[in-house]
């Protein structure tokens, strides 16, 4: 082995094409606040090589009250011509937030849900509570053909290095999806760790940027990568290409 060799990468160096989470849709939640900014850092992804991006807005009725299944469709229409003219290709979803109730007003909307490709539905948690209903509402979405993937697992604090919770969820059938910055310690030591070994473990499925501001997209380009990490990371991009491709 070479002494010159590096042991880490750049973010500009995987196969990162395709982003499945992201708040770039601007002014709809606690992500991007206008186009310009959202337009700035698509233009940064695609200088780093991102050709697709699925944008995922928070859907909490909660919190924000405004954005219903028609809502963020008609702003995604609205926005996507100017959109496009960056070169980007586009698909719109929706992060779903597991409240108290989520299962009842799912059922209400079915065929109007905010899903992923491939029937997939991207659903996160608070950082500090376990949802009480999350493994009813695992059940429930498989049981009615929607594939739930849980976003950014490694930073729910009530989640063990011992994977015990982690697991049994993936036993119901739940996939999950790393952030890009958990890796480079943006969210903390532990985070970082949980990272690692959920990676280490192969237990992810997808790896998304959950960009909110540009500053992020700035930090996960500076990311010094691990080589180690590498062929799972490059294994999560090609599901992500995989998930774009796939009929919806
Ligand atoms: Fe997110």
């Amino acid at each position: 082995m070479s002494l010159f060799r590096r042991k880490t990468v750049k973010f500009k160096e995987l196969p990162f094409r395709t982003d499945v989470h992201s708040h770039l849709l601007p002014g709809v939640d606690d992500g991007f606040k206008t186009g310009e900014t959202s337009l700035s850092a698509i233009e940064i992804m695609r200088n780093a090589g991102v050709e697709r991006i699925i944008l995922t807005p928070h859907v909490f009725p909660e919190l924000y009250p405004d954005n219903t299944p028609s809502f963020i469709r008609g702003r995604f229409a609205s926005l996507a011509p100017e959109f496009e003219k960056t070169g980007m290709k586009f698909r719109i979803a929706g992060e779903h937030m597991i409240y108290e109730g989520f299962e009842e007003d799912a059922e209400k909307s079915r065929s109007d849900l905010l899903v992923l490709p491939d029937n997939m539905i991207l659903i996160e948690m608070s950082y500090v509570f376990e949802s009480l209903n999350i493994k009813d509402s695992i059940f429930y979405l498989n049981s009615t053909g929607l594939r739930p993937v849980l976003a950014h697992p490694e930073r729910y604090i009530y989640y063990s290095k011992s994977l015990h919770d982690i697991r049994t969820l993936m036993d119901m059938d739940c996939r999950l999806q790393l952030n890009l910055l958990s890796l480079g310690g943006f969210y903390g030591r532990m985070v970082k760790a949980k990272a690692e070994l959920m990676l280490e473990k192969g237990l992810y499925s997808y790896l998304g940027t959950d960009l909110h501001r540009i500053s992020q997209i700035d930090a996960i380009r500076e990311l010094d990568i691990p080589w180690k990490y590498v062929p799972a990371l490059e294994k999560l991009c090609e599901a992500n290409d995989n998930l774009f491709d796939s009929a919806v």
